[in-house]
């Protein structure tokens, strides 16, 4: 199969926002407790946080983490998770029918993330609580009065203010999974009323409304209409989530998820625009894919409630899935001019790139690897990808090119670095790519990340799906396998 790829350097969609590549740590089965937090795991530091969980984490080079859910955070005491660790509450966490004991808040997250190098993107709580505790919890953080709140932060010992630039109006409000879920008159009026005195306190920071909790709800579309039409003037983007699966084992539909997905942003940047339209507005409200991932391998997996820290979405992820990662990431490119964050739910051993064992090994599931390496080496300004070749059609009519590519022109490197999926099964695809207004332009650089059976998973003891560079042949033509994610830099 012959396909071509043509940008040019005047094109281009937008600069690439570091924090779509985001990621998400909810208290939510064993993300926190046996995935980032184990104070007895011999790789702890003197926090309690893994050290080899760490130094993975860093390899994916996550510009912000969204905390501390997800469902978790609806039914969340703020207050509950700070100072002397040992007279924090144990509480019951009514979204995963676990026991919260509280040994991670946000004193410690914030010093998690600041060891791997990420900002925090806080939700506060809108289903139990309102505008008057996530006041509180932005004084907590941002305060510099000599207030109580921010006198409590300095009490336990945090004289520095946070300084939590982006934060979450609630998490998911439309499901009826939600701990005190709202109609999208309830939520508007809430969202404006918090958003107006959060900015009140603290003019700095940027908030994120909630949508749907994801496409196929039956309110989506009203949803982030009716909401809008409340919180537009008070609120910079508009949460989107969504989780796909191949329970179907259909693995062309499954891999062409990712035509969905681009579907599904520009709906929703139509209905911001609707409402901007509406109200005369100059602003723009940008979108935030603040959870995605694949999930569905752990469906059915049950635990005993009332544990800490059980086994819950445990995916163990196979190349295939790696693969629509890869597809993802390059929609986030091509609608990076409205994604300005996006967030992989979750970062360890829930639906995540990272797993572990407690008390034993870290180590990274086939998707970690397209993900660190868009992360790492997907930074700079989007060109606009002009794809010629053969596609197919998904039981559910949509059309999906075999190839899925962006290409990063980084300015200050003098490099474009093109991300290209083949999703045939059966077919290598010889690609032409055509580079127009740059000069002198060598191919330097690729990567590959192939395995012949999509269903192969990476364990603790062995990773199949591990990307290797590929020697570069000037003369030779670019030959991407079937069913293969590449990396392909080019230097001018
Ligand atoms: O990421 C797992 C869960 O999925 C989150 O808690 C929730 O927001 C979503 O439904």
């Amino acid at each position: 199969m012959k396909a071509k790829l043509t940008a040019n350097k005047s094109f281009t969609i937008g600069e690439i926002d570091k924090r779509i590549y985001g990621s998400f740590v909810e208290h939510l089965g064993r993300c926190v407790y046996g995935g980032i937090y184990e104070p007895t795991h011999e790789s702890a530091n003197e926090d309690g946080f893994r050290v080899d969980v760490i130094e993975l984490v860093k390899k994916l080079n996550v510009p912000i983490v969204r905390y501390p859910g997800g469902n978790f955070v609806s039914g969340y005491n703020w207050e509950d998770g700070t100072g002397d660790k040992s007279k924090r509450p144990r509480k019951v966490d009514l979204a995963w029918q676990t026991i919260e004991t509280n040994q991670v808040g946000t004193d410690d997250f914030v010093k998690w993330a600041d060891k791997v190098g990420s900002d925090v993107m806080m939700a506060v709580n809108l289903g139990t609580r309102g505008p008057k505790e996530a006041l509180e919890l932005i004084e907590y953080c941002n305060g510099t009065t000599d207030t109580h709140f921010a006198n409590l932060r300095r009490k336990n010992g945090y004289d520095k203010p946070f300084g939590i630039k982006t934060w979450c109006l609630g998490n998911e409000m439309d499901g009826p999974w939600q701990t005190c879920g709202k109609s999208a008159e309830e939520y508007g009026r809430i969202a404006f009323e918090t958003a107006k005195v959060m900015k009140w306190l603290d003019p700095t920071i940027e908030l994120v409304a909630c949508g749907s909790s994801n496409y196929n709800m039956e309110t989506f579309g009203n949803w982030e209409l009716t909401t809008l039409s409340y919180t537009y003037d008070k609120v910079d983007y508009i949460s989107m989530h969504q989780y796909y699966d191949n329970a179907k084992n259909n693995t062309p539909d499954f891999l062409g998820r990712s035509v969905h997905l681009d579907a599904y942003i520009k709906s929703v940047a139509a209905i911001c625009d609707t409402v901007k339209a509406i109200k005369h507005s100059n602003k723009t409200v940008n979108l935030s894919l603040d959870e995605w991932n694949i999930w569905y391998h752990s469906n059915g997996q049950k635990s005993e409630p009332w544990q800490i820290g059980p086994a819950l979405l445990e995916d163990v992820y196979n190349f295939e899935d790696a693969l629509l990662v890869g597809c993802i990431l390059t929609t986030l490119h091509n609608n990076c001019d409205r994604v300005k964050m996006a967030c992989m739910a979750q970062l360890v051993n829930v639906i995540a790139p990272i797993m572990t064992e407690n008390g034993g090994a870290a180590w990274a599931q086939t998707i970690f690897y397209p993900l660190a390496y868009t992360s790492n080496e997907g930074r700079g300004v989007a060109l606009k990808p002009v794809i010629e070749c053969d596609s197919y059609e998904t039981s559910d009519k949509f059309t999906v090119p075999f190839l899925s590519a962006s290409l990063i022109n980084n300015e200050e490197k003098r490099e474009i670095t093109v991300f290209a999926i083949n999703r045939s099964l059966d077919s290598d695809m010889e690609l032409d790519i055509s580079l127009e207004g740059f000069d002198d332009v060598t191919l330097s650089e690729r990567v590959e990340l192939y395995h012949d059976d999509l269903k192969i998973t990476n364990t603790k003891d062995s990773s199949p799906v591990y990307p290797e560079s590929i020697a570069i042949d000037p003369d030779e033509k670019i030959i991407l396998k079937k069913h293969s994610w590449n990396m392909l830099k080019f230097k001018y």
